[in-house]
């Protein structure tokens, strides 16, 4: 492999959730023989790695992100012999493995969990965060980042323990350095077995105030900024810790989800870079999911991304997961839904940064609504009608038209999006104008021009005219992207003087015209410019 490649930066990773990939077993459950199964579409589609969301044994209070035992598989998806299947069949097709970790809190059901809260000089207490009552009451005003209180009362020992997310899932007290070799242990664990890397959930929540201070506010469902109990300086320390212990492996990357109140911090994501090559690989800032259809409002978003970047770190971008939804759902009611997702998927593709693709997205999934009685997300059992939770964007994959969208041949743990008659792998892999065709050809543009994996970027103008538009550039290629982030047709006076249109969301139409750049509404097209070459003198 060309030396010069680095497949976390110039690759695209597909985000599976195993749950609703593909069932093998007949249980209504995705599972990793469902996954492997399905390693020749994802192949053929063109993916370089797949995140899986954790299949580690849980009690799936919260989908798996609350684990009772960091080195195991959850008997749903199979065992650990088909975790090294598809880890080698993965392998064997160039698709690398990213897993799930979930530093910051276990399962109450965890071990470690069940003896610490057995009694307080257990020596697994310290390992959670624990308190004695304040004036008979909970240590300070902290929240969970679901709005209910953050600290839960254990009768038992008569002292709080404090939890970020469900009561269910205790934070783990990284100040207790024994925790933090626990951790890198299980780390390493899977670092021997091969994986390709780890995806961090809220990484930037590991290490609270050491003096458990107020935050100054912390309401129910109040998006004030939370400053004590998260963003310590100790993050920065343990994640370059972290790095040393990944780069011990070739060719590994971490991705930390960065957990900000308000959502969407650019300058907070990117601090956990640190350098660029001593922290984090890859931040998720959630900024451009929060940015709103006009192109002016994604250039400034994208240019606060790239210029909050620290010299030699790498930016990336994705535009749906499993708890912010589909980004078909930010389209809002319009006729030209899937002309917006190929719009979104070429900017996804082209910008410099590595893509995420959330499963289903190649296909233009959407959001589900979901019954009072089908939600299984504990969120939307607790808010609902308020928030009905994140079920929606978890459905089953859409594999074909038959039963269950061909997903499983069970009753489903969740139900398929009725859209699945039309809105399927199959239906889509024989479109050559369905969104899957835009993936794939974009997925193939990158390989073939490497300005695309690994070119600098620059803007043309501000997103005037809602048109963004941006050049892709090595010395030995140039690449033109426009993307129409309106409804209405669009001339552009551009010298097209050397441009060859070399992809574009609307095939059959060619957008150079009468020395003139015509858009279609939501169209998006790619440019080859050619480099005059200057003969030595
Ligand atoms: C972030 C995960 O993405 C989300 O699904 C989960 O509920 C929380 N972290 C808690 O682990």
């Amino acid at each position: 492999m060309n030396k010069d490649f680095c497949w976390w930066k110039h690759g695209v990773i597909y985000h599976v959730y195993p749950q609703s990939f593909y069932d093998t077993n007949d249980d209504g459950i995705g599972d990793l023989q469902g996954i492997i199964q399905k390693l020749d579409y994802l192949a053929n589609l063109g993916v370089d790695a797949l995140w899986l969301s954790p299949i580690y044994p849980s009690p799936l209070v919260d989908a798996g992100y609350d684990i009772t035992d960091y080195k195991n598989i959850n008997s749903i998806y199979g065992d650990m012999n088909d975790f090294m299947q598809l880890l080698k069949a993965a392998h064997k097709k160039g698709i690398r493995i990213i897993m799930d970790l979930v530093l910051n809190h276990t399962s109450d059901q965890h071990p470690w969990f069940k003896e610490s809260r057995s009694s307080i000089d257990n020596p697994k207490r310290d390992w959670y965060i624990w308190q004695a009552p304040k004036n008979k009451k909970a240590p300070n005003n902290w929240r969970t980042n679901f709005g209910k209180k953050a600290w839960q009362y254990d009768a038992a020992t008569g002292e709080y323990y404090y939890h970020s997310f469900f009561y269910e899932q205790p934070d783990l007290n990284w100040r207790n350095p024994e925790v933090k070799e626990a951790m890198f242990e299980i780390a390493e664990f899977w670092l021997k077995l091969g994986i390709d890397g780890f995806r961090l959930d809220v990484i930037n929540l590991l290490y609270k105030d050491k003096k458990l201070r107020d935050n100054s506010i912390s309401n129910l469902f109040s998006n004030k900024k939370k400053v004590f109990n998260r963003n310590r300086g100790s993050v920065y320390k343990v994640l370059r810790e972290f790095r040393v212990l990944l780069d011990k492996y070739a060719d590994k990357v971490s991705v930390g989800e960065i957990y900000a109140v308000p959502p969407g911090d650019t300058k907070l994501a990117s601090s956990f870079l640190g350098s660029g090559n001593d922290m984090l690989h890859l931040a998720f800032d959630f900024s451009l999911i929060f940015t709103r259809w006009k192109a002016t409002f994604y250039y400034k978003t994208i240019r606060r991304i790239y210029s909050k970047m620290p010299k030699e770190g790498w930016p990336c971008f994705f535009l749906s997961n499993h708890d912010v939804g589909r980004s078909t759902k930010r389209f809002g009611l319009t006729f030209f839904k899937y002309q917006k997702a190929k719009l979104h998927a070429l900017l996804l593709l082209t910008l410099k940064g590595t893509p995420f693709i959330y499963y289903g997205d190649e296909i233009g999934m959407e959001n589900a609504s979901i019954t009072k009685d089908q939600i299984r997300d504990l969120y939307g059992k607790l808010f609902y009608p308020l928030f009905k939770g994140r079920d929606g964007f978890r459905t089953p994959m859409q594999w074909n038209s038959n039963t269950n969208a061909g997903f499983s041949n069970a009753k489903l743990w969740l139900p398929v999006h009725p859209n699945y008659y039309s809105i399927n792998v199959e239906a889509a892999t024989n479109n050559e104008n369905s969104v899957y065709s835009v993936y794939k050809q974009l997925l193939q543009l990158r390989k073939t021009h490497k300005a695309l994996q690994s070119g600098n970027i620059k803007f043309l103008h501000e997103g005037k005219n809602n048109v963004l538009a941006y050049q892709r550039f090595l010395p030995s290629e140039k690449l033109l992207i426009f993307l129409n982030f309106s409804f209405l047709q669009k001339q552009l006076s551009i010298n097209t003087e050397g441009l060859e249109q070399i992809f574009s969301t609307h095939p059959q139409f060619n957008s150079i015209a009468g020395g003139k750049i015509v858009l279609k509404p939501y169209q998006g097209v790619v440019f080859a410019e050619s480099l005059i070459v200057r003969p030595h003198t």
